[in-house]
């Protein structure tokens, strides 16, 4: 079943995003998140840490998964996903560091690709998987094309998508060309999907997805075999403008 709400603008989007993630803790303490980066999520990030502030919400017992990181990169390096999700989110809230999770961005491949899914198998799977979505419809580095299947694997980066990051880099030769990405199987696992698409530039992925037929070439299209997937879009995602 897929859910699509339609919201005013990227902080209604924030807004009902943290709702749901916040709900979802309330109901289970020592659940497990996927977490995105990108600017979609940040709004959603601010949330979430004013609640925790506030007292409202304890992150003591939550394990999270994030769905990617560049490769190769330094946790330290500013653009680095570790760095990202160390300043929105982690060091904000109560979550004990040993409980957050990014895929590797140096050493062994093969061997950390591995050890992420038997980590996220022993933590018992993810409850609640939050996804930004790609101008070419991906979701974490899975691009258009990538097996609908896949485990947490080493991806080559779309000139689209190193375009698209470049604006946070000092230039298009900085960005990393390959990264680590949970596979699509590995989202599809999730036992709910919430995903959030905002700005003008996301309506052709957006309504690849809502055509309502799986389309490799848009890999969100693959989120239509799940059978719990929330999207909230704001309107310009949604109409274009
Ligand atoms: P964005 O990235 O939130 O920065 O637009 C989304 C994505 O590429 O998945």
């Amino acid at each position: 079943m897929m859910e699509v709400q339609i919201l005013q603008d990227r902080a209604a989007v924030a807004a009902q995003a943290a709702q749901i993630v916040a709900a979802q803790i309330a109901q289970k303490p020592d659940c497990v998140l996927g977490l995105p980066t990108g600017e979609t999520p940040i709004g959603m990030y601010d949330d979430l840490a004013e609640q925790c502030a506030a007292g409202k919400l304890d992150f003591s017992r939550v394990t999270t998964f994030n769905l990617d990181e560049y490769y190769p990169i330094a946790p330290e390096h500013p653009q680095s996903y570790r760095y990202f999700m160390n300043k929105h989110l982690f060091t904000r809230v109560n979550i004990p560091m040993e409980h957050t999770h990014v895929p590797g961005g140096q050493g062994d491949v093969d061997e950390q690709c591995r050890a992420y899914e038997q980590a996220i198998a022993a933590a018992g799977g993810i409850d609640l998987q939050v996804l930004g979505i790609g101008r070419n419809g991906h979701i974490g580095f899975n691009e258009p094309n990538d097996a609908p299947d896949a485990r947490t694997h080493r991806v080559t980066l779309t000139e689209n998508t190193i375009e698209a990051n470049s604006r946070f880099f000092d230039s298009p030769d900085d960005v990393p060309r390959h990264a680590v990405t949970m596979g699509l199987g590995t989202i599809l696992d999730a036992r709910k999907i919430l995903l959030l698409a905002t700005g003008a530039e996301k309506f052709d992925a957006v309504h690849k997805l809502l055509a309502g037929k799986v389309d490799l070439s848009c890999p969100a299209s693959v989120l239509l075999r799940h059978e719990n997937v929330t999207i909230l879009c704001d309107r310009a995602a949604f109409e274009g403008v």
